[in-house]
């Protein structure tokens, strides 16, 4: 296993569409190699989701892993993704990306959401998120269409520096409107 470089915003891998994989890369040595390389990759950064894109692979793959949270959700990975916007109420959160280190957004998305994908075994599967963990999804998957948080936030104002972030607006907060990935 290795921990894997991230590219970060301007990198052209991460303004494309991914490609799909077939049933059988997703099944492959390779794509083994990959996701376990990916999942270490989070970890040594301390995130909670990473997309292939941000480690030059342009796939349709991403990985999450939320511990510690109140939202929490067990180690997942995302092959061919489809997301269908199950309540599209708006819930915003404080957004930040391994790709574009140092900032933190605020970006609102839909509160609850169904994805369809393929498991690491190439089978159908489906789960329903909603809250926090349903902005995280949003947020990797953006990953595979090429978009980043940045070009969602509607109010540039709130597109700042980590370090000023936590000391004037983290303090009037609720801690569980931060996301760090
Ligand atoms: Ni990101």
């Amino acid at each position: 296993m290795a921990v894997l470089k991230v590219a970060r915003m301007g990198h052209p891998v991460l303004q494309k569409v991914a490609r799909e994989l077939t049933p059988e890369e997703i099944r492959s040595p390779e794509i083994a190699r990959l996701l376990a390389d990916m999942r270490e990759t989070m970890q040594d950064y301390t995130g909670i989701g990473l997309a292939a894109p941000q480690v030059h692979q342009s796939l349709q793959m991403a990985i999450i892993e939320l511990e510690d949270t109140e939202d929490a959700a067990p180690f997942t990975v995302f092959f061919n993704p489809k997301i269908t916007v199950l309540d599209p109420e708006l819930q915003g959160f404080w957004e930040g990306c391994l790709s574009i280190p140092e900032l933190r957004g605020y970006v609102e998305r839909p509160r609850k959401i169904q994805v369809d994908f393929l498991d690491r075994d190439a089978k159908p599967a489906r789960i329903v998120a909603e809250g926090f963990v349903a902005t995280v999804i949003q947020h990797e998957l953006d990953h595979l269409a090429g978009t980043l948080f940045v070009e969602r936030i509607r109010d540039l104002k709130k597109l700042v520096f980590t370090d000023e972030f936590e000391r004037h607006w983290l303090p009037s907060l609720r801690a569980d409107s931060v996301l760090a990935d």
